[in-house]
């Protein structure tokens, strides 16, 4: 069990875009390891390589949390190519404590990625998976959900995040 630190927003780690993973070698696993530790208890649905300080192309997400039955997925190297309807939803992230508001997304999604075999897989996404797969998708391109505010949401939420902002 290894908890990592969680980078909070400010940390130019988060803005870069990330490289793809070449090899799923013992690092990439430990990687992946250690960010369901850190997700699990830090209590949220899902996280990005980037927000544990490593630029590569790996997510994960969990909503055991909110649905029991819910399977644990790992996306390595995923690439969103297909994405059908709008739905608005509320929207939290790990490197922003404490901030919640609503981000438009896609209401499914059809994504391709490998697991942690390195097998290639595809799979239809709905709801809340389907928007954590685009939140935690985003990451890994430097953009965050803030990035989806409107003007009047961003001068609203000004002191917020300045609060939150690290460096
Ligand atoms: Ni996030």
């Amino acid at each position: 069990m290894a908890i990592r630190q969680i980078v909070r927003y400010g940390n130019p780690v988060l803005r870069n875009e990330s490289k793809p993973v070449e090899k799923i070698d013992d690092k990439v696993k430990q990687l992946v390891q250690d960010m369901f530790d850190t997700l699990r208890d830090a209590k949220g649905l899902g996280l990005s390589a980037p927000q544990v300080g490593v630029n590569l192309r790996v997510f994960i997400v969990d909503l055991t949390q909110v649905d029991f039955d819910a399977e644990p997925l790992v996306m390595i190297n995923p690439e969103i190519i297909e994405k059908k309807g709008e739905v608005i939803g509320e929207e939290g992230c790990l490197s922003f404590p404490g901030l919640y508001f609503d981000v438009p997304r896609g209401e499914q999604v059809v994504v391709e990625y490998q697991d942690l075999e390195g097998n290639r897989k595809r799979i239809r996404a709905y709801g809340l998976t389907a928007r954590a797969v685009q939140h935690e998708n985003d990451h890994l391109d430097g953009v965050l959900f803030i990035d989806y505010l409107s003007a009047a949401q961003r001068d609203l939420f000004a002191g917020k995040l300045k609060k939150i902002k690290v460096g």
